[in-house]
C-alpha cells in the first residue's frame, strides 16, 4: 500500500515528452531539488515527476552565500548521485555559472559532458538572449533543455538584490517575450521564478512547454521548491512563496540531542544493540 496519500503517479519513467502530455491533461508537475541519492530515493518513490539538481547545491551543501562558485565538477558529482537514487522522475542538472555563458561552444561541449558522464535526462540554463543559440544546438543533439527566467540567481551582482522580477510593463514584456523565445530555440519547459501570479498565468497560457513556477502564483503547470526550505531543515530564508510542510530541522535536533544524551549517559548502546 502506498503511504503517500490521495495520489495515484504514473510509475513509468517520466520523459520530457510525458511532462509537454502533461500540460495538455491538466496534470500539474511536482517537482523538487536534489543533491544526493538517498534523498533522491525518498523523493522518487513518493512521486514527484522531476529533480533538478540546481546550483542552489552552493548554499544547500557548501554553504555559500551565491551560487556563484558551483563548478561543473561539483555539478557531475551530485547529478550522478541523485541518478543512482531515481528510477522515475526526470532528473535534469544545472549548469553552473560560466559553464555557459562564455560561447554557444562551450555550453554545448558541458551540456554534454553533463549528459555523458551523470546519465541525466536534461539541463538547465538561466536568461535569455546570450543562450538560445546554444539551446538550440543542444536541442539539435539531443540535450533537451529547460529554461530560467524572471529571477535569476546567477545574476545576482548585476541586480544587486533578490527582489521579485516582473513587477513593472517593461519588465513583464521582456520577460514573456524571452519565454517566447526559449520555447522558440527549443526548451522543453522553462522555470519561472518570483514574478507576479498574473505573468506566470499570462506566459502559462501561451506556451505549448511547461512552466514550472518557484514564486510565480498557482497557474503554472508545475511548481519546485528547493527541498530543505520545503521540509522546514532550513529555516532562516523565509520567502513568501515558501511552503513548509515539515519542521524536520526541529526534529532532528530533538533526535541528534536525544542520541548525544543517551551516548552521554551510556544508554547507548545497550546489550540488544552489541555483539
Ligand atoms: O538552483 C535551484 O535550486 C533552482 C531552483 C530554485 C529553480 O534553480
Amino acid at each position: 500500500m502506498s503511504i503517500v496519500p490521495h495520489y495515484d503517479f504514473e510509475k513509468r519513467k517520466v520523459t520530457t515528452l510525458r511532462l509537454k502530455e502533461m500540460k495538455k491533461l491538466g496534470i500539474k508537475i511536482a517537482c523538487l531539488t536534489a543533491y544526493d541519492a538517498t534523498i533522491a530515493k525518498i523523493f522518487d518513490e513518493a512521486g514527484i515527476d522531476l529533480m533538478l539538481v540546481g546550483d542552489s547545491l552552493g548554499n544547500i551543501v557548501q554553504g555559500h552565500e551565491t551560487t556563484l562558485s558551483v563548478t561543473l565538477q561539483d555539478t557531475i558529482y551530485h547529478t550522478k548521485a541523485v541518478v543512482n537514487g531515481t528510477e522515475r522522475a526526470l532528473i535534469v542538472a544545472d549548469m553552473p555559472f560560466m559553464s555557459y555563458q562564455v560561447s554557444a561552444n562551450e555550453a554545448f561541449t558541458n551540456a554534454g559532458k553533463i549528459m555523458k558522464e551523470t546519465g541525466c535526462n536534461a539541463v538547465k540554463l538561466e536568461g535569455c538572449r546570450n543562450v538560445t543559440e546554444a539551446i538550440s544546438r543542444m536541442t539539435e543533439a539531443g540535450i533537451p533543455v529547460m529554461g530560467h527566467l524572471g529571477l535569476t540567481p546567477q545574476s545576482i551582482n548585476q541586480y544587486g538584490s533578490y527582489r521579485a522580477r516582473g513587477t513593472n510593463s517593461e519588465e513583464a514584456n521582456q520577460i514573456y517575450n524571452d519565454a517566447l523565445s526559449l520555447q522558440e530555440a527549443g526548451a522543453f519547459a522553462i522555470v519561472l521564478e518570483k514574478i507576479p501570479a498574473e505573468l506566470g498565468k499570462r506566459i502559462t497560457d501561451s506556451l505549448s512547454v511547461p512552466t514550472i513556477g518557484i514564486g510565480a502564483g498557482p497557474h503554472c503547470d508545475g511548481q519546485i521548491l528547493v527541498y530543505t526550505d520545503m521540509l522546514g531543515i532550513t529555516i532562516d530564508f523565509n520567502p513568501r512563496f515558501v511552503r513548509r510542510y515539515s519542521n524536520l530541522n526541529e526534529i532532528m535536533k530533538k533526535a541528534v540531542g536525544h542520541y548525544s544524551d543517551d551516548i552521554r549517559n551510556s544508554k547507548f548502546p545497550n546489550e540488544k544493540e552489541s555483539y
